[in-house]
């Protein structure tokens, strides 16, 4: 196929147009501001992971930045073509952004469990706000068919109330939990970074993902309320019903908080679920600097111990405190070691991914570096990861969002083979490939 990755400075999709003039003054002013950060929030030990990350975006990121290029046929052929655009079964794009990919029983149109391969993530089709959460099936992996907006996000207070469909999904609530409903998933508010499990106990399917807007505290700020959302359904195409939002789990005494002023925060975010039916959430906390891992109840509907009573390296643990990272994926390899991909936060730009990786999931994490190797390797091939998983050959796969931060809804996916190999991940480029 052909190779439209690259297209000139001068195309109108360009992701970002800086001059280099702007750009060496952006730089200054981001490394300037940055120190000052650090400084100020008394998590300098680690400041150099942030430092480092910056250097590589700052080198690397605006001279090989890639395009939003005009080309279609991910999918097609059964082939995977990481950033062409992708169509779902009734040729519509893809809406499945920050999403995850997953094997899972699901029933079929008689009710008969079926296994199918699940991608849950979120529709821009709204833009950045206010996104519903889409869910689509396959059985191959490139042929994708739309299940529905399984979670709604809602237009008006009036509409809990007089709409059928979501007078159905709310019906029992009161007032009050209505107003609180309303509040956290109104179209204005950042729904983003959706992950499902299936409880096997409870037969429920439950959702949580990254929930935020802004506070009167600070009016400005679309993520300053920085919590988790969590709704529950008995399908998993929906209809989810919003169950609440929380803060989590803390810095506990006796460590550097990189943020004290604001406890528990929770924004980018994935689900784990291990091969003993344990559930995790991971997220990135204070202010965006620490990335967290806490254990789930037996449902997954909150976590196993409430964030005041839960105990440091039994209920939760943080990781790598200061070296901002976000857009976590967790994954369990067949040599049964834990691996867990991120980004640096940069926004929608892409930056370099960096691997850890471990024996236990609350045991000791050992930094693996830039797992992207190749041309390109700096900017995670210009994506940001959200999801890692194994399909049923066994091959592991990277699915990662190339962000088009002017038309959301036309990001593109970056789907790549993932090796491991003495307890090393590696990723590497491909124009188009097949599992
Ligand atoms: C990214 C984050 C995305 C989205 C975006 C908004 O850093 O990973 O999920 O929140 O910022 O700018």
């Amino acid at each position: 196929m052909t190779n439209m990755r690259y297209q000139k400075e001068t195309d109108p999709m360009i992701k970002i147009n800086a001059t280099k003039g702007h750009r060496h003054a952006k730089n200054a002013l981001l490394c300037l501001g940055l120190a000052a950060g650090l400084a100020l929030n008394g998590c300098s030990s680690s400041s150099l992971y942030s430092l480092r990350d910056l250097w590589e975006w700052m080198g690397r990121g605006t001279e090989t930045l890639y395009h939003m290029q005009d080309y279609e046929g991910q999918g097609q052929d059964n082939f995977f073509t990481p950033g062409a655009r992708w169509r779902d079964t009734d040729g519509n794009l893809i809406q499945a952004h920050g999403g995850q990919v997953q094997q899972m029983l699901v029933p079929d149109e008689n009710g008969d469990m079926v296994t199918r391969y699940v991608w849950v993530g979120e529709d821009k089709n709204s833009g950045h706000l206010g996104n519903c959460v889409a869910v689509y099936t396959s059985e191959d992996l490139y042929h994708w068919e739309f299940r529905g907006d399984v979670l709604r996000s809602v237009k008006s207070r009036e509409e809990l109330d007089t709409d059928p469909y979501f007078q159905t999904v709310y019906a029992g609530y009161t007032d009050e939990q209505l107003d609180h409903v309303f509040e956290c998933i109104n179209t204005e508010a950042v729904i983003e970074r959706p992950k499902m499990l299936h409880n096997e106990k409870t037969g429920k399917y439950v959702i949580w993902f990254h929930n935020d807007n802004l506070t009167e505290a600070n009016p400005s700020y679309k993520y300053d309320v920085g919590m988790s959302g969590v709704a529950i359904s008995d399908s998993p195409f929906g209809p989810f019903r919003f169950v609440d939002r929380y803060r989590l789990s803390h810095c506990p005494e006796g460590q550097i908080d990189c943020y004290p002023t604001s406890k528990g925060e929770a924004r980018d975010m994935n689900l784990f679920k291990d091969t003993d039916g344990t559930g995790y959430v991971v997220y990135t906390s204070e202010n965006n600097k620490t990335l967290y891992i806490s254990k789930l109840n037996e449902e997954y509907t909150y976590l196993c111990t409430d964030p005041e009573k839960a105990v440091y390296g039994v209920d939760y643990i943080r990781l790598f405190p200061g070296a901002m990272r976000e857009a976590p994926a967790l994954a369990k390899g067949d040599d049964g070691r834990y691996y867990l991909i991120s980004s640096s936060t940069t926004g929608w730009m892409s930056n370099q991914a960096r691997m850890w990786s471990a024996d236990t999931i609350f045991g000791n994490w050992q930094n693996d570096g830039n797992p992207c190797v190749g041309a390109d390797a700096g900017i995670t091939f210009d994506s940001q990861s959200t999801c890692l998983f194994r399909a049923e050959n066994g091959q592991w796969i990277y699915c990662g969002d190339r962000w088009n931060g002017d038309e959301l809804y036309d990001s593109r996916y970056i789907w790549l083979p993932v090796t491991f190999e003495d307890g090393r991940a590696t990723i590497q480029w491909k124009e188009t490939w097949e599992w």
